[in-house]
């Protein structure tokens, strides 16, 4: 099985390289073998590019962790966070129905209003509220209509110990502030990276052995939290580990956070039918939290 990774410089793409060569070491029951791609090397919105890697690679699978992801600046710049996740996302599919190859793609829980009070499920209504959401739904929409074999894994809140995100950035300020202020009425599922990576590689076998069932799946964390509760974790970890953490956390209304873009209040998503499917578990976030800081700290 020939495997190919878009997007190996991103949170995501890390985590699957490095989980990726760990298991062409171990070797699997299917022998694989891994391209992994960054920006640089694959363009998504070079179309010539990215044929000309499917024609000379010819691949089984393709992981596409590549996406815009800067929310609030996709507000003013529409048309290249379209471009990527969704006109290059179709075009994706297009090559993947053409040369028989399996898309596993991941998208967001963006896609949702964040009206809702419960883990959202994979058929809930979506209606994005940001342009990014909007795209990204687009994006889900063009993979269907190519009728690419496929598997959607919806996600949110994903943090690791690599590049930027919600926990590095408390890490920071809890290093350099007696005080943080943070949003706690807006819900949702912290994801750890490295499970989101583990879950992809998971349906691998299915799709070897010729039983994956196809289509949209959510992957997420296996509790809901706050943004402030989320920091609470993470300081009282990083407490535990001896690290500096801010005198005082304070709960703040998003009325108090503007963003260019808005936020969905409610985005948990619930992992049910991707645990059922593939029997692997949602992410453990408060274990990811752990494994993160140790890692930073190493
Ligand atoms: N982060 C979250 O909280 C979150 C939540 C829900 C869903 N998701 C989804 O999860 C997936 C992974 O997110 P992530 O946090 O790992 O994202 P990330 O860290 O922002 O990484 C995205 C990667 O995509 C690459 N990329 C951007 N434009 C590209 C292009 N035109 N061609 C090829 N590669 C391109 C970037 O390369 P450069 O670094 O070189 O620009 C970067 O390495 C995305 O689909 C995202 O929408 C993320």
């Amino acid at each position: 099985m020939k495997i190919i990774v878009l997007g190996k410089n991103g949170q995501l793409g890390q985590c699957l390289t490095q989980q990726l060569s760990l298991l062409e070491v171990e070797s699997l029951t299917t022998p694989f073998t891994s391209q992994l791609f960054a920006k640089s090397d694959c363009d998504l919105s070079n179309f010539h590019q990215v044929r000309e890697m499917f024609l000379s690679h010819q691949p089984n699978v393709v992981i596409n962790a590549a996406a815009y992801t800067a929310v609030d600046t996709a507000e003013g710049d529409v048309e290249t966070a379209d471009l990527i996740n969704h006109k290059a996302v179709a075009h994706l599919a297009q090559l993947c129905q053409e040369f028989d190859s399996v898309l596993i793609h991941v998208s967001t829980d963006y896609v949702f209003d964040g009206r809702g009070n419960t883990p959202y499920f994979e058929h809930a209504p979506t209606a994005p509220q940001g342009a990014y959401g909007r795209t990204k739904l687009l994006g889900e929409q063009a993979i269907t209509a190519s009728q690419c074999k496929h598997i959607m894994i919806r996600t949110a809140w994903i943090f690791s110990e690599h590049g930027s995100n919600f926990l590095k950035t408390m890490l920071r300020l809890g290093g350099e502030r007696a005080q943080i202020s943070v949003v706690d009425d807006q819900l949702g599922s912290p994801t750890y990276a490295q499970d989101l990576a583990r879950a992809i590689i998971g349906t691998l076998p299915h799709i070897a052995s010729g039983t994956c069932p196809w289509g949209m799946y959510h992957y997420a964390g296996d509790s809901v939290v706050s943004w402030f509760e989320f920091a609470q974790h993470i300081f009282a970890t990083a407490k535990s580990l001896g690290l500096k953490t801010p005198d005082k956390l304070l709960a703040i209304p998003t009325s108090e956070y503007p963003t260019p873009a808005p936020r969905p209040a409610y985005s948990a998503l619930s992992s049910k039918l991707f645990t059922q499917s593939f029997a692997i578990e949602a992410s453990d976030w408060r274990s990811g939290i752990n494994q993160t800081l140790g890692k930073l700290t190493q």
